[in-house]
């Protein structure tokens, strides 16, 4: 594994405190993910218009460098770069050279001679966008989309923003975060992001064996019972059963699991009646979460994805132009 420095934001920030690269939300202010959120929302009604293109990346080349498998995050990425009018490559790893023993950075090498502009990286190593952006040659920049267990900073993005645009507040929210924290990237990413941006009260509710030892030192309170852990909730984000990153067996069973941990609308009294349910995708119905509940009325898993292309917007232009930027304005 390779390991991401202790100290990131000193990489990801220019000397005036922009946006150079997007590694983690560890470390950034309440100021900057705020910039992010508002620059997000000049976006979110270009990608509702009929025309949906600014020309702001115009002449950019952005590559989209996937070491593993994405549906979601590969598209929504790839759609906010065309939105940008910025060219798009797009490099999965099965169909490339990396199959075939050539090198991470030799990889990065070659890509970076034909003049490329931008390295979005998803990698199942933790720190590979960070090693990524220790290598690259200074006009680029690295936006992380998923390392490892470590960081999915869009991700938490979007999810900042979906929040912020139906809870108007962080202030004051309580935000449970169910299923498997201890293989999450997403989990660990949005404790970072709700406790930069004021939220007191994160709960994470699992089985103790999908429950780091060490969670309660970033500040959120664990729980092994799920009626427990979303009493009173504002905000429920649901967790994928991360198989494929599992080695050996975390839970008895699937029917065992959904039982105690599957968010069905009998569990959902727990919560506050104007509860919003998140989840990143992809969703296992029937393990995590019941098909009524993602269907139903206070589930907001779609307009995530919707939200994902604004963020991924957002955050693109900063980390490419920082100097244009809107200036804050909430
Ligand atoms: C998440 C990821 O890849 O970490 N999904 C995503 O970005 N859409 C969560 C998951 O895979 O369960």
């Amino acid at each position: 594994m390779i390991h991401p420095p202790a100290l990131p934001h000193g990489l990801q920030l220019t000397a005036d405190g922009r946006l150079r690269h997007f590694l983690t939300v560890e470390g950034l202010s309440r100021e900057l993910l705020t910039r992010i959120m508002d620059t997000a929302e000049s976006f979110a009604s270009v990608t509702e218009q009929s025309v949906k293109k600014v020309p702001l990346l115009r002449g950019k080349t952005v590559v989209n460098l996937f070491f593993e498998t994405s549906t979601r995050t590969r598209t929504t990425f790839e759609l906010a770069a065309k939105r940008l009018s910025a060219d798009v490559l797009n490099i999965n790893v099965a169909t490339s050279a990396t199959s075939k023993g050539e090198s991470l950075l030799d990889t990065i090498r070659n890509l970076e001679a034909m003049h490329v502009d931008m390295f979005v990286v998803r990698h199942d190593e933790s720190g590979a966008a960070h090693f990524i952006a220790r290598q690259v040659a200074p006009h680029i920049s690295v936006i992380n989309a998923g390392d490892g267990w470590h960081a999915h900073p869009t991700q938490a993005m979007l999810d900042m923003f979906t929040i912020r645009r139906l809870k108007q507040r962080f202030e004051g929210l309580k935000v449970a975060i169910v299923g498997d924290i201890f293989h999450s990237r997403v989990a660990r990413s949005d404790i970072h992001a709700l406790r930069i941006l004021g939220v007191r009260d994160i709960r994470v509710v699992a089985p103790r064996t999908l429950l780091p030892t060490d969670i309660a030192t970033l500040g959120v309170t664990p729980y092994c019972d799920l009626d427990e852990g979303i009493r009173d909730t504002d905000v429920i984000i649901m967790l994928r059963l991360q198989k494929e990153r599992m080695s050996g067996a975390f839970i008895p069973s699937l029917h065992e699991y959904f039982s105690r941990f599957g968010l069905t609308d009998s569990r959902l009294v727990h919560a506050r009646p104007d509860v919003i349910i998140m989840h990143p995708g992809p969703i296992n119905r029937g393990v995590e979460i019941d098909s009524a509940v993602a269907d139903g009325s206070r589930s907001v898993i779609l307009q995530q994805v919707s939200h994902g292309i604004a963020v991924r917007m957002a955050v693109m232009s900063m980390a490419m132009q920082p100097a244009i930027t809107p200036e804050k304005t909430t």
